[in-house]
């Protein structure tokens, strides 16, 4: 049911700080400010000396984000690969690996052939899965699911963030487990998870600025999308959504590739979308955006409000989002970037549920 909601992805963006909530609820105990994982492990998380990810899509551009957060916190080396290469790297299978597959579906072919592979070649097998009845869930050893309720909208929002939260638990549990975390940073990670849904509330109040500068956007024939560190990925995440539902041409990169070759594309019609949270990272990206404008490019500088104080200007909009911790930003940055593709999409008349050639399960490899 959509209720007074235009599509199921709109309901679905909305639906985030309640399923954020109730999925960091199945992983924290907030008054004892610690992590929980579900049920017995199957395995000893103490042992695991590498970590693979594997995922296709959305799903993927969390296990991206989630690296950054394990090998800060674990310091467990991480590596990456899109579920449908993953086979055909003849993967690397030694004591201590633990393969961690997400998939909203638990269904998608290529992430459930990885898993089998890494299951049959004695790797630890973890898997984040929305749909607790699927094919996943059940033949993993570790399920970790995700609470984000039926996803209806083709376009993975809410059980994106929903991963995010999951992973984030994990990354936790994890540094506690390799013995890199120690109860004090628990205690203060835990607080800073438990403030996202109350912070996503707030990101969604800039639904309305999104919204007006959306036809603008909608002109465009190409829009690029830049951030750095974990703000990468989202930048990733942003392209792949505005892509998929409003099939304008676009791509994210990691803001300090830009000059290596994209920046050749930056003319007054190529906007560029610049995720840059205040914080450690964010004046190198800031340099990044200026020397987009220097080049004629029109920019929307999605940041905090001191952020945007400091190096709004010159910008095409900014987009204002609470001041939060950088641990959890991505989960924040996660809802003007969706937005952003909705109200495009919108602005566009393009079909936002359903858009055309994609499937919300993709069971063939
Ligand atoms: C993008 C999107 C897809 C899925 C991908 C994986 O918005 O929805 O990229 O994330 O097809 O699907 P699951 O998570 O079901 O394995």
């Amino acid at each position: 049911e959509k209720g007074n909601h235009r599509h199921y992805m709109e309901k679905e963006i909305h639906e985030q700080p309640i399923v954020v909530a109730q999925t960091l609820g199945a992983y924290l105990d907030p008054l004892a400010e610690t992590v929980a994982l579900p049920r017995e492990l199957p395995f000893d998380l103490a042992d695991v000396k590498r970590v693979q990810i594997v995922a296709c899509g959305t799903a993927l551009l969390a296990g991206h984000v989630a690296s950054y957060w394990i090998e800060s916190l674990a310091r467990v080396p991480v590596a990456i690969e899109n579920a449908s290469e993953y086979r055909y790297r003849d993967p690397v299978y030694e004591p201590g690996g633990l393969c961690l597959f997400i998939s909203q579906s638990g269904e998608t072919a290529d992430t459930l052939a990885a898993l089998r592979h890494a299951a049959a070649g004695g790797q630890m097998v973890a898997a984040v899965v929305n749909v607790d009845t699927s094919t996943m869930a059940r033949e993993t050893q570790l399920l970790l699911p995700t609470h984000a309720g039926p996803e209806v909208g083709v376009a993975s929002t809410k059980a994106f963030t929903c991963q995010l939260s999951v992973l984030a638990a994990f990354a936790i549990a994890l540094g506690k487990a390799k013995g890199r975390v120690d109860a004090a940073e628990e205690a203060r990670l835990v607080h800073l998870l438990t403030e996202v849904p109350a912070a996503m509330n707030v990101a969604l109040r800039c639904e309305e600025a999104i919204a007006a500068m959306a036809p603008t956007l909608a002109k465009a024939r190409d829009i690029l999308y830049i951030g750095r560190g974990p703000d990468y990925p989202m930048a990733l995440e942003g392209a792949l959504k505005l892509k998929e539902i409003s099939y304008i041409h676009a791509e994210g990169y990691a803001a300090g590739e830009l000059k290596h070759g994209p920046i050749a594309l930056i003319d007054e019609h190529v906007p560029v979308i610049v995720i840059a949270p205040s914080g450690p990272r964010f004046e190198k990206t800031v340099s990044n955006m200026q020397e987009v404008m220097a080049r004629g490019g029109r920019v929307v500088l999605i940041s905090d409000a001191e952020g945007i104080a400091s190096h709004g200007q010159g910008s095409m909009a900014a987009i204002t989002l609470p001041t939060v911790d950088p641990f959890i930003t991505p989960l924040i940055s996660a809802i003007p970037v969706q937005l952003l593709a909705y109200h495009v999409a919108l602005a566009k008349g393009t079909d936002v549920d359903q858009p055309r050639n994609l499937a919300k399960s993709v069971t063939v490899e």
